[in-house]
């Protein structure tokens, strides 16, 4: 089968980035949207000359919906991929509703938003393939992530319960829970001590490339690798949801 468009939110830095030109490489029609018009002119040239771009705030429902449809009036819409997200690592005490309630908006209403336009569209032709990109920080309660945690958590139930609505149509809905990768974002949020924190909860102990979440959204894209993954929060985080005691390094 021809490959689709695949429209990555957040495209333009870090993990949708990297999901972006993966997507390109393997030969989908690939369509990046982000609110940051700057980053997009940087990442230009990183594509083929026939990707779409498109400025966009995915918490802005007319805007999500004029994109999601211009995307499918020009071809097939086989993939979204949500990686548009803020974070914050703030103690509980210190949160403010303000900050609380823009992290919920960013990250759960403009999954939401997004998931919601792509499907209407799916339906009709077939299905397709959602993935959004959540975090071990929703699988666990981790220090200073009182809103952060709280959204990603949110996007895993969200997934979940897109799975479960849409399955009929063809949709498949899945999230990533990536673990500490090196982008933009945790160059902004993490210091120091919270690095070396999490390398000490890591198994692997270190943190991983963007590229590396890049093949785990591919998989869920494709119904061919993924035709029965539905509804799966899939951990991409060297081994970090998972671990108990970590074995003491030699
Ligand atoms: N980096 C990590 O360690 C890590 C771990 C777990 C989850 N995540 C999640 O992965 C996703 C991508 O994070 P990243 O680390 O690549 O960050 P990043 O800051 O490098 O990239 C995020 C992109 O999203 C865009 N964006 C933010 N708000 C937007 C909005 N309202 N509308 C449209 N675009 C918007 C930004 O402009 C930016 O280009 C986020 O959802 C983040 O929570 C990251």
């Amino acid at each position: 089968m021809e490959r689709g468009i695949v429209a990555v939110t957040g495209g333009a830095s870090g993990i949708g980035l990297a999901i972006a030109k993966a997507a390109a490489a393997e030969g989908w029609h690939v369509a990046v949207a982000d609110r940051d018009r700057e980053a997009i002119a940087a990442v230009r040239e990183l594509f083929p000359d026939a990707t779409r771009f498109a400025v966009l705030d995915v918490t802005d429902e007319g805007a999500v919906e004029g994109w999601i449809a211009g995307l499918a009036a020009a071809g097939r819409l086989a993939g979204l991929v949500t990686a548009a997200g803020i974070a914050a690592d703030v103690p509980v005490l210190d949160t403010s509703a303000e900050q609380f309630r823009r992290i919920l908006e960013v990250n759960v209403t403009g999954t939401f938003l997004c998931a919601r336009a792509a499907a209407r569209w799916m339906k009709d032709t077939g299905g397709g393939s959602i993935v959004t990109i959540a975090s071990v920080a929703g699988l666990r309660g981790s220090k200073g992530r009182a809103a952060y945690g709280s959204s990603k958590a949110a996007v895993i139930n969200l997934t979940q319960v897109l799975a479960v609505d849409l399955a009929r149509w063809g949709i498949r809905a899945n999230a990533i829970c990536p673990g500490p990768i090196e982008t933009p974002l945790v160059a902004r949020v993490h210091t120091p001590a919270t690095r070396a924190h999490w390398i000490a909860h890591v198994p692997q102990r270190r943190y991983a490339r963007p590229d590396e979440v890049a093949g785990a959204a591919l998989f869920l894209i494709d119904p061919a690798q993924s035709s029965f993954v539905t509804g799966v929060a899939l951990p991409v985080d060297g081994g970090f949801a998972g671990a108990g005691l970590t074995a003491l390094d030699a």
